[in-house]
């Protein structure tokens, strides 16, 4: 059992971002990863908000559901609840860009070969948090392909983070959705933490465990 029980704010699953009434941009993420958390905190006692954009599966028993579909509206979401949290993790794969505009209307195709989309940078949320952060602790995760660790490492300090979860994307590991994982767990202090084959459940037994003995 955890020390004391604690308010645990966790994004997860991808944004949406609507370019007219029928398309968008988004990404492969699934939620699991959030929603596996949020089961675990809730399970250790915490109280949870849990953040999400549009996924398929059913929100745990027990935490405070905030869906969610845009990056504007996670960073809305985000920042309402904040303050009632002690600690926050942003599992939540936020697309970068957003259409710079939505077509109310359906875009028909044009006989031209080609099609420019323009996008405008979405907020970092995690950042804007990170800027808040007092004695919060702050998560997040990372998906590289390559320089994992350095790359992780240099998200934790500009987003001011305590730790960063980090996933690599290859040929042969896909972070996204169920089955193992390998991950490390990079703590602001102390050692990294390197899972091989891990499920999501036992991804976030163990990150919660680490957040644990931090209060
Ligand atoms: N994140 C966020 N808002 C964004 C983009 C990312 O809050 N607009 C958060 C993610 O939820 C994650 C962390 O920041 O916890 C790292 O996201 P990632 O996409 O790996 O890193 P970026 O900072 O976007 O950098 P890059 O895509 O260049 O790797």
């Amino acid at each position: 059992m955890p020390k004391s029980k604690k308010t645990f704010l966790i994004t997860a699953g991808p944004t949406v971002e609507p370019i007219d009434p029928v398309r968008y941009i988004s990404n492969y993420s699934t939620g699991e990863m959030g929603y596996e958390l949020a089961k675990a905190a809730k399970n250790k006692g915490h109280k949870v908000i849990l953040v999400s954009g549009p996924t398929s599966l059913e929100p745990p028993k027990g935490v405070k559901f905030v869906p969610v579909r845009t990056a504007l509206d996670m960073k809305d979401a985000a920042l309402k609840y904040f303050s009632r949290a002690d600690c926050v993790v942003m599992t939540a794969a936020v697309a970068d860009f957003r259409p710079a505009a939505f077509s109310a209307k359906k875009l028909k195709k044009t006989s031209k070969k080609e099609y420019l989309l323009r996008l405008v940078k979405n907020p970092d949320i995690l950042s804007e948090l990170g800027r808040r952060k007092g004695s919060k602790i702050m998560v997040g995760y990372s998906l590289e392909s390559d320089n994992h660790i350095k790359n992780a490492k240099k998200k934790m300090k500009s987003k001011n983070l305590d730790i960063v979860v980090v996933n690599k994307v290859s040929k042969q590991t896909n972070p996204f959705g169920g089955g193992k994982k390998d991950l490390a767990i990079i703590p602001k202090k102390g050692p990294i933490l390197a899972l091989k084959d891990v499920s999501k459940q036992k991804i976030s037994h163990i990150l919660l465990d680490k957040i644990d003995i931090m209060w």
